[in-house]
């Protein structure tokens, strides 16, 4: 039904040598997993690079962000075109490192849309702080986030994205979030997207848990029936976690 996606957003880290080399390892090592979807987002500069290693291979090619508009005066932005044109295929939007720089809504909207517009499949990233899990806004951020980022889309749009959601407190920082939170705020938006869109839209949209995803909770989370993969950080920038975590998806309960 819903294929297991696992993404490894990089970051700013790697040099051009350990991305190239990190590339090739993963290339060959998801030869072993092929029900699992993979994709890798690298740095911008490392794209073109990274993008011929996986080219033609089951990795996939994405972007961390994107600038709305096809070209012009826009310095040091990349346009959805020009992803396009070193072979990327996805692109990260939204993601809470990039909303906590002033990113809105309302901008990663226009993101969704452009990128959907140049033929990428955007992962939409949503999630809570840590404050607003504590003051009981964790439904109510998700749904905004969820509705305004995703503002305007017809089902075929929709039926082109992925959404991960990533609690902002479980970034980066180790602590990840337990199964049944991943799976109670997953299951909400699944269902945010079932009234909007109807039931199949909503069962075969895939959802991706990130935050401090390792190949220790890996399999715990992927087991909850509406985590359809990861998005992983850290544990993407070395081959045999990310295939550990690839390989742990393959008991993803949609799949
Ligand atoms: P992390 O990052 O796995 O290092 O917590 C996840 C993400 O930010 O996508």
């Amino acid at each position: 039904m819903r294929r297991p996606f696992v993404a490894g957003n990089w970051k700013m880290n790697l040099d051009r040598a350990s991305a190239a080399a990190l590339a090739k390892a993963i290339v060959e090592g998801v030869e072993a997993f092929p029900l699992v979807d993979v994709a890798i987002c690298p740095p911008f500069v490392y794209l073109s690079a990274v993008g011929e290693i996986v080219a033609g291979t089951r990795v996939g090619l994405g972007a961390q962000n994107l600038y709305p508009e096809p070209k012009g005066a826009f310095t040091g932005e990349t346009s959805p075109l020009m992803l396009k044109d070193v072979g990327c295929t996805f692109v990260i939007l939204g993601h809470s490192e990039r909303r906590a720089m002033g990113e809105s809504s309302d901008f990663v909207n226009e993101k969704v849309l452009a990128a959907l517009e140049a033929g990428l499949q955007p992962i939409v990233c949503v999630g809570e702080t840590l404050r607003q899990r504590k003051e009981n806004k964790t439904s109510a951020v998700i749904r905004r986030q969820v509705e305004g980022s995703l503002a305007g889309l017809s089902a075929e749009q929709l039926s082109r994205c992925v959404i991960a959601y990533e609690p902002v407190w479980a970034i980066g920082t180790g602590e990840n979030a337990t199964p049944e939170q991943a799976e109670e705020v997953q299951s909400e938006i699944r269902q945010l997207i079932g009234i909007r869109y109807g039931r199949e839209a909503a069962e075969s949209l895939r959802i991706q848990y990130g935050g401090s995803v390792t190949p220790a909770n890996a399999e715990s989370l992927m087991k909850m029936p509406d985590v359809d993969g990861g998005l992983i950080g850290g544990a993407s920038l070395k081959a045999d976690s990310f295939l550990a975590i690839i390989a742990a998806a393959k008991t993803c309960k949609a799949s």
